[in-house]
């Protein structure tokens, strides 16, 4: 599965982009909004530090709007994935990007009908979002597994994206499901490699070791 991190936060990018763990970046206008920068100015700098798909996602509400944007995006950089949300104007404008060779990630997918029309208007991508399913009370990871299902159906190739990940556990569960890619928050990618059981055994190998007075550099 894949690793996309749902931030606009350039250290926080530049962080995990070491670690060699990170395959894309997806953004929103509300994590835009929360640097308090400019939005083509971020989108930029992201599509710089990552070799994967940066999402960056349309404002307009039409179709005709949307592509213009989605156009002016997808030329900041060679690996942008131009968000359009999930009504019948974005899938339109999903269609006519694809068509022009841009990648596009539909978003606020909380169906697998939803699914289904998008993976047929072309989407490089399709965003379910786990987590606000969840606090309505249904049940994001059932979707998943739905979508996989249909997708698997007709070979579609539109890669399921599970979104709006709460929890190490969303992350589980979303890969058992079998979505191709998590996007997740910085906070819960760092959670992801903790278990007290990993430091409690290197605490006690390291205390064996400096018993032992040796160093393994030290004939170099
Ligand atoms: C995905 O592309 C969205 O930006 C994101 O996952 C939304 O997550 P939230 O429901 O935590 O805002």
């Amino acid at each position: 599965m894949k690793f996309f991190v749902d931030t606009a936060d350039i250290a926080a990018i530049q962080d995990l982009a070491s670690t060699g763990l990170l395959d894309g970046v997806t953004t929103n206008p509300s994590l835009i909004a929360q640097t308090g920068r400019d939005f083509i100015e971020v989108v930029k700098e992201i599509a710089e530090l990552v070799d994967g798909p940066v999402s960056a996602e349309v404002t307009a509400l039409t179709a005709d709007k949307m592509i213009e944007e989605g156009r002016y995006l997808a030329s900041l950089a060679s690996n942008i994935a131009v968000k359009v949300p999930l009504t019948m104007d974005g899938l339109k404008a999903c269609r006519a990007l694809r068509d022009g060779g841009a990648m596009v990630n539909v978003t606020l997918c909380f169906s697998s009908n939803q699914a289904l029309l998008a993976a047929k208007a072309g989407a490089s991508f399709i965003s379910p979002f786990l987590g606000r399913l969840d606090d309505v009370g249904e049940d994001g990871i059932a979707l998943i597994e739905d979508i996989r299902q249909i997708y698997d159906n007709f070979g579609f190739e539109t890669e399921i994206l599970a979104a709006s990940i709460r929890s190490p556990l969303h992350v589980r569960d979303a890969a058992l499901a079998g979505a191709d890619v998590a996007t997740v928050p910085p906070k819960v990618l760092n959670q992801l490699i903790h278990h007290p059981l990993t430091d409690k055994g290197l605490d006690a190998f390291l205390k064996d070791w400096e018993a032992t007075g040796q160093s393994i550099l030290k004939g170099k």
